[in-house]
């Protein structure tokens, strides 16, 4: 448990404006109650307007002005807006998309991983940076490039990806003599005797894109762990430069379901998990709500989908975490884009705080009336007038000036949260929209239903023994020692469906899955079906889309009205055979809930509670007034009562 002091930012670009305005932008942001302005990280053409001629005297000026206010800077490495010289210099380093074709010039994020070159090009501008202001007194932290992974880029079918794929293949399978990869073993791991597909070298092993018909499952799902661990390296050449020159603590700020790289690999490179937080521009795009859902939230966001990343970036940071981007107003990337209600933005800033935040930072100081994001709001506006984030903003420095400090205590309850199954999930879903993600987030509203603070942990934790419950659905790879962390913690645990589906090598594993010590079961056969063939359960609830039979002695806790086992239960494991709808999951957390002694809460549709150590927060997600525990609360209202 760690004590924090509470702050609040913004996302500032000075090259964007006149310079005479800085300062009366700066003493506006101290006035409004803010001590962090983040710069500088798509300002490259600016800072090295040609090869090798650097302008620092307007960074200088700025860090100096904005300092010289009182405000702490998170400097941004400009490595996600490579200039157009940078491009000349290096016509490959253009990330391919899978259909073959690259990535142009003309916004942003249009490099590949996997290019030398243009790594190259990065240590050089981070080294200069780091070795002009690691030392300067308004420096409060670092953010390295800029959501990596956004606009699609993780991914890069380009010929340097293809290059670095055939020698990380050959270090993941590498020849008993250590001289080397040993092919042999690649095709036997991947069952490449399967269409004639045996490779007699590495370098013969293509990427997994524009293939007659699906590629083998074991290539792809290798080709999206490589492409993960190119992020982490281009990272970490980052981080490590500015670690020579700097104390101050660096972040990269991430983003809403973005799982193409393991977070936890990124983070563990960094002090800080920052994430971007857009609630309203979440539920259109990419929450997976019902059109109801959609209507009902519009000016609110999900109730779930932030918490669900605060506590997933939370385990990231290892306690240490930000927003560095919090959505003021309407936005302009989504297919619709309406404004909060009033006091969201409040409730929003509240709820990072309940989670343990130590910063949130407005995105962004004032609109643009420029290029691509002219139709995203700001604190302020175009004309510098106040915006009404900024109202909401103000009401929060002023709240945060007289609360108590927060501490995170351990929740009662964790649930795993493994990357590598994600990517599983993707290369062989099995049935049309099966993922991952939302078999996890599902849980996580289940949990949340019932009033339920979370913790989401690694899949390589080793202790769980203080957690009274943990979930960990879904995870097809399961390594030993996984099951005997989970199985040995002495919790209730809850698996299933697919868990241990597939070795490290993506080949079903023999004994079948899950092969859970204690646990007498064996799937027997899987099936997937049309969202319109839902399995009842008796009792209440179902199985959806996607449905296993079990064979085995564990006793049947929950049957199908056809007599079959949905989920069985040996000591304190229980396995879930299928992916169950939102009534039996919360069936599941009720009865789990019991048999662990955790209190649960029965909450109206849209109301969210969150405990601090001191602290029960409670969110009115609903755009209307709900009964709280102490009478009305208003739509966007925040009601908090000390334990
Ligand atoms: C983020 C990004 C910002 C800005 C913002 C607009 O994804 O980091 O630079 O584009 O979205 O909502």
């Amino acid at each position: 448990m760690t004590d924090l002091k509470r702050t609040l930012g913004v996302c500032y670009y000075p090259e964007h404006w006149p310079e005479e305005q800085w300062a009366e932008d700066a003493r506006r942001m101290v006035e409004t109650g803010l001590t962090w302005v983040r710069i500088g990280e798509f300002a490259w053409a600016r800072i090295e307007p040609e090869p090798g001629r650097f302008d620092w005297g307007w960074l200088d000026r700025a860090i100096e002005t904005l300092g010289a206010a009182g405000l702490r800077v998170v400097l941004g490495t400009p490595t996600a807006t490579p200039p157009r010289w940078v491009l000349d210099r290096h016509p490959d380093m253009l990330a391919v998309d899978a259909n073959g074709r690259p990535r142009k010039f003309g916004s942003r994020r249009h490099y590949c991983f996997s290019h030398r070159g243009y790594l190259e090009e990065c240590r050089r501008i981070v080294t200069a940076l780091a070795e002009r202001y690691g030392r300067n007194p308004q420096l409060g932290a670092w953010q390295t490039d800029n959501e990596y992974g956004c606009h699609d880029t993780t991914l890069s079918y380009s010929d340097a990806a293809r290059q670095a794929f055939r020698d990380w293949l050959r270090a993941r399978y590498a020849a008993p003599s250590g001289n080397g990869g040993d092919v042999g073993a690649l095709n036997r791991a991947w069952g490449n005797v399967f269409w004639s597909m045996d490779y007699a070298d590495f370098d013969e092993i293509d990427l997994p894109n524009l293939t007659v018909t699906e590629p083998n499952p074991a290539h792809s799902h290798a080709f999206l762990r490589f492409s993960s661990d190119q992020v982490v390296r281009f990272n970490r050449a980052q981080a490590d430069i500015i670690r020579a020159h700097s104390d101050a603590p660096i972040a990269h700020n991430y983003m809403g379901r973005v799982t193409e790289f393991d977070h936890f690999d990124v983070g563990a490179d960094l002090e800080i998990a920052s994430w971007d937080s857009y609630p309203l521009g979440f539920l259109e795009d990419r929450v997976g709500a019902s059109d109801a859902e959609k209507r009902h939230f519009a000016r609110q966001g999900d109730p779930d989908f932030q918490a669900f990343h605060h506590d997933l970036y939370r385990a990231v940071g290892r306690g240490r975490w930000w927003i560095m981007e919090q959505q003021p107003g309407p936005v302009n990337w989504a297919p619709y884009n309406p404004a909060p209600l009033p006091g969201m933005v409040r409730l929003w800033t509240w709820e990072a705080f309940a989670h343990g935040a130590e910063a949130v930072c407005y995105f962004r100081w004032r609109q643009a009336p420029f290029a691509q994001e002219q139709m995203h709001a700001g604190l302020l506006r175009p004309d510098s007038a106040e915006a009404p984030a900024l109202a909401e903003a103000r009401h929060v420095s002023e709240e945060l000036a007289d609360a108590k400090e927060v501490s995170v205590p351990r929740a009662p309850v964790a649930l795993i949260f493994d990357y590598a199954a994600e990517w599983a999930w993707k290369v062989q879903p099995h049935g049309h929209g099966l993922s991952y993600f939302a078999l996890v987030f599902e849980h996580y509203r289940a949990l949340r239903r019932a009033g339920l603070s979370i913790d989401i942990l690694p899949p390589d934790v080793r202790d769980v023994s203080g957690y009274r419950a943990v979930f960990a659905p879904g995870l097809m790879h399961m390594p030993d020692v996984l099951k005997e962390t989970l199985t040995a913690g002495g919790c209730e645990l809850v698996l299933g469906p697919r868990s241990g589906a597939r070795d490290a090598d993506f080949a079903i594993p023999r004994p079948l899955p899950p092969a859970i010590p204690g646990l007498d079961i064996a799937v027997a056969r899987v099936e997937s079906l049309r969202p319109d063939m839902p399995v009842a359960v008796a009792g209440g609830g179902h199985l959806t889309r996607y449905v296993e039979d079990l064979e085995g002695s564990a006793e049947v806790v929950l049957a199908t009205e056809d007599g079959a086992a949905a989920a069985v239960r040996a000591a304190r494991t229980t396995y879930v055979a299928g992916w169950a709808d939102a009534e039996l999951l919360d069936r599941l957390v009720r009865d789990i809930a019991d048999r662990a002694d955790i209190a649960i809460v029965d909450l109206p549709p849209g109301l969210r509670i969150r405990d601090t150590a001191t602290e029960r927060f409670w969110f009115n997600y609903n755009p209307h007034p709900v009964d709280g525990p102490a009478g009305r609360i208003a739509p966007a209202g925040v009601y908090r009562e000390t334990f």
